[in-house]
C-alpha cells in the first residue's frame, strides 16, 4: 500500500506524522484517558512494551513538559467551544496542537519518573530511562526495580521502595493470523505485565494493558477484579472495530491481606492469592476457595452498580474517544496539493530488516531484478 493511500485509509496514521507522534498508538492512550483521566495525580510510571515510543512520548509531554492533552485536553476543547458557543472566543476544534507549535500555561510536574521497556531498541526521549527486556523474563523485574530507584535498590528486593502510580502495558505479538495461537501469546504478555505491576505498584495504584477479547476472557477480568478495586474494558476509536484488541483499565490496586509479590513464585504459577480474609464468622469477597474435586472457584466482590451475587460478573464495556474523532475503520478524502509525510520515528531494528536486507542484495523485490 502506498504512503498516500495509507493516509486516506488510516486518518490516525496521517494524523500521527502531522501532530509529531512516532506511531498512531498515542491516539488510544489519548482517548483512554479522555474516558479515565489516567493522569489525575500521578508522576511515577511503567510503560512496558513502549518502543517506537508513541505512549512514552504522551506521558513525556504530559507529566514531564506539562501540557495539555487526553482529558485535560478535551477539558479545554468543551470550555473553548462553550465560550465560542457563548460569543466569548475563538473556536479551536484540532483535536491535539502539533509538536512544534508553542503552548502556554504549561503545568509541569515535580519528580516525574518514567521508565520505558520494550524487546526492540527505542530512540531516546527526555527524561525517560528506556530498558530493551523481555518483560515476561523474570530478570526484568531487578532491571526494572534498579531504574526506578537507582540510588535505593537492593538486590535482594522484590518490590519497588518507591512505587508507583501507573503501569501501561501496549504488549502484542507478532500476530500470526491463528486467533487461538495470538490470544494465548497476548495473554502470557499480559501476566508478565501484571506479575512485574504487582511488585512496582502503589496501592490504589492503576493497570491499563491492551488484551485481545477472545474466547474465556470473562475468566480473565475475573482473576484482574481480585486485585483492583475497579476493572473495565475500553474500546478508543482510534482503535480498529474489526480487531479484538481493547484495554483492559484496572484502578484501585487493593492486593488481598497477606499476598506480596514474588519472583520465585509469580501469580499464574500456583495458587499465590490467599484463600480469603476473614472479619469475625465472615469471609469478605474476592476470596478463593479449592473445591473437594480440585476446582478452583473465584468469588468476586460484590459492587452494587456492576455487579450481584446471582449473576456472573462482566467487566463493564466502555467505547472511548470524542465522537468527534476520526474513525479508525472509514476512509477519508485527502487534498489533492497535499504532501505524504515520512513517520516521525523509522523502526530502529524491525524484525523485517534482515530481510530487506537479503532481498536488497538479491537485487530487489523478489530477487528477480537482479542480472536483467
Ligand atoms: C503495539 S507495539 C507498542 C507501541 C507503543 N505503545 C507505542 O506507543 O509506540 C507492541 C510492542 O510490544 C513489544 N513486545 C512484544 N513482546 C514483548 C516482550 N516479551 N517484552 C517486551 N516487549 C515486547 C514489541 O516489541 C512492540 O514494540
Amino acid at each position: 500500500m502506498g504512503k498516500s493511500s495509507k493516509d486516506k485509509r488510516d486518518a490516525y496514521y496521517r494524523l500521527a506524522k502531522e501532530e509529531g507522534w512516532r506511531a498512531r498508538s498515542a491516539y488510544k492512550l489519548l482517548q483512554l484517558d479522555e474516558e479515565f483521566n489516567l493522569f489525575e495525580g500521578v508522576t511515577r510510571v511503567v510503560d512496558l512494551c513502549a518502543a517506537p515510543g508513541s505512549w512514552s512520548q504522551v506521558l513525556s509531554r504530559i507529566l514531564i513538559k506539562g501540557e495539555k492533552f487526553g482529558r485535560a485536553g478535551w477539558e479545554e476543547k468543551q470550555e473553548k467551544a462553550r465560550l465560542y458557543v457563548l460569543g466569548e472566543e475563538a473556536h479551536n476544534d484540532k483535536l491535539a496542537p502539533p509538536v512544534t507549535e508553542k503552548r502556554e500555561g504549561l503545568n509541569p510536574r515535580q519528580d516525574v519518573k518514567i521508565v520505558a521497556i520494550d524487546l526492540q531498541p527505542m530512540s531516546p526521549l527526555e527524561g525517560i530511562t528506556m530498558l530493551r527486556a523481555d518483560i515476561t523474563h523474570p530478570s526484568t523485574i531487578p532491571l526494572l526495580l534498579q531504574a526506578l530507584d537507582p540510588e535505593t535498590f537492593d538486590l535482594s528486593a522484590t518490590s519497588a521502595s518507591h512505587p508507583v502510580d501507573l503501569v501501561l502495558s501496549d504488549g502484542a505479538p507478532d500476530v500470526t493470523g491463528l486467533h487461538d495461537l495470538d490470544i494465548y501469546v497476548q495473554s502470557q504478555l499480559l501476566w508478565a505485565a501484571l506479575n512485574l505491576a504487582l511488585c512496582v505498584l502503589k496501592p490504589g495504584g492503576k493497570f491499563v494493558a491492551k488484551i485481545f477479547r477472545g474466547k474465556d476472557v470473562d475468566l480473565l477480568y475475573a482473576q484482574l477484579k481480585l486485585v483492583f478495586d475497579r476493572v473495565r474494558v475500553a474500546k478508543p476509536r482510534s482503535s480498529r472495530a474489526s480487531s479484538i484488541e481493547a484495554f483492559i483499565v484496572c484502578e484501585g490496586f487493593c492486593p488481598p491481606e497477606g499476598f506480596k509479590a514474588s519472583l520465585e513464585n509469580p501469580l499464574g504459577a500456583g495458587a499465590t492469592l490467599p484463600a480469603g480474609n476473614q472479619v469475625g464468622s465472615e469471609r469478605t469477597k474476592p476470596y478463593r476457595r479449592l473445591r473437594e474435586d480440585g476446582i478452583t472457584e473465584l468469588e468476586l466482590g460484590s459492587d452494587d452498580e456492576e455487579t450481584s451475587d446471582d449473576i456472573r460478573w462482566i467487566a463493564p464495556f466502555l467505547a472511548c474517544g470524542d465522537l468527534s474523532a476520526y474513525d479508525a475503520d472509514a476512509s477519508y478524502h485527502l487534498p489533492k496539493d497535499r504532501q505524504s509525510l515520512d513517520p516521525i520515528q523509522p523502526p530502529t531494528a524491525p524484525p523485517y530488516k534482515r530481510a530487506l536486507e537479503m532481498r536488497k542484495a538479491a537485487g530487489g523485490a523478489y530477487g528477480k531484478t537482479k542480472g536483467l
